[in-house]
């Protein structure tokens, strides 16, 4: 495969540079439709060895310009992309999604990045707080909630989505409580939304959002393992894309959605220690028993959505049957 022939030489750091280099080759723009699923394959799961490592001085480093590079792209082509039909979905840290339809932009868990690696500068992060109507947040774990970038959103005139017990103390004109009741839609402007009174094990109650956005439905589950829930999802109508948790159990309800694009998250949080961070090898072995990773030179799974694994800052359209 080009620019990966053998092990790198110079160490990780230059075979980063070298992965951000366009004539390195993995990464040909724009992904990942135009790339082989098998060779995106390989990029990915070379990208967890660097990622999926203990925290050194140099390699927090290296991570960070890696990240800062992908970020600074992706906000560029947010604010730039123009939206005629259906959605462009872009990954960012960890379960963040920025969504943008012809009218709408919106984000989901949108948090800066880790402070070992360094996040997105505060000028970065007024760039995307520029860019988003609304921000959803699932629940308020460290690396879904930043009280930081909500106190930018909401000095900015932004609506942010909370659920209902979180930051009880916060009172803002623009914060919106998810209500406890899925079938009471949230309304902002005409962007519609219904929260889904989910879990993270033990741990925490978690909104799992199903946004409207231009008449295409976007589903965003943060760490949600209560999976009844999704029992209740044709409630909400058909799901058109699904942000789901690569951990969090997606294949025993995805098939409830009929959602056509499926798009993963929450690998390589950094902020997890390396046995609890999942690489991307982990989404890919569970897209492979759940058969729904196309086989080489096949576009499509036989069944199920069109499933996607992206790095951080790439993105995809999903675009709806003429
Ligand atoms: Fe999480």
């Amino acid at each position: 495969m080009p620019g990966f022939a053998g092990w790198p030489a110079g160490g990780w750091g230059r075979w980063l540079r070298n992965l951000k280099a366009p004539s390195s080759a993995p990464w040909p723009a724009p992904l990942p439709r135009p790339t082989p699923w098998h060779i995106r394959k390989e990029a990915l799961l070379l990208l967890d060895f660097p990622l999926h490592a203990r925290r050194r001085r140099r390699w927090r480093a290296e991570v960070g310009r890696f990240y800062q590079q992908a970020m600074t792209r992706a906000l560029t082509q947010a604010a730039e992309t123009r939206v005629q039909r259906g959605l462009r979905v872009w990954k960012m840290y960890n379960m963040g999604f920025v969504v943008k339809s012809r009218n709408h932009c919106v984000g989901f868990d949108i948090h800066p990045g880790s402070r070992r690696t360094g996040p997105l500068s505060r000028r970065q992060q007024h760039r995307l707080v520029e860019l988003l109507e609304v921000a959803f947040v699932s629940h308020p774990h460290f690396d879904h909630l930043h009280r930081g970038f909500v106190q930018l959103m909401l000095a900015a005139g932004r609506k942010v989505v909370l659920p209902p017990r979180v930051l009880p103390r916060l009172k803002h004109p623009n914060i919106i409580r998810a209500p406890r009741e899925y079938k009471e839609p949230i309304r902002i402007g005409d962007i519609e939304a219904r929260c889904f009174p989910g879990w993270q094990r033990m741990l925490s109650p978690n909104s799992v959002y199903v946004v409207t956005l231009d008449g295409h439905r976007v589903l965003h589950n943060g760490d949600n393992t209560r999976h009844g829930v999704y029992f209740h999802l044709s409630d909400a109508g058909p799901i058109d894309v699904m942000l789901a948790n690569c951990w969090a159990g997606f294949g025993l309800w995805g098939h409830l959605t009929g959602a056509r694009l499926l798009i993963t998250g929450h690998e390589h949080e950094l902020s997890h220690t390396v046995s609890l961070r999942a690489p991307f090898r982990y989404t890919y072995s569970k897209l492979r028993r759940l058969g729904l990773a196309p086989a080489d030179g096949n576009p499509a799974p036989p069944a199920g959505p069109e499933c996607h694994i992206l790095n951080w800052g790439e993105g995809i359209d999903f675009r709806p049957e003429p």
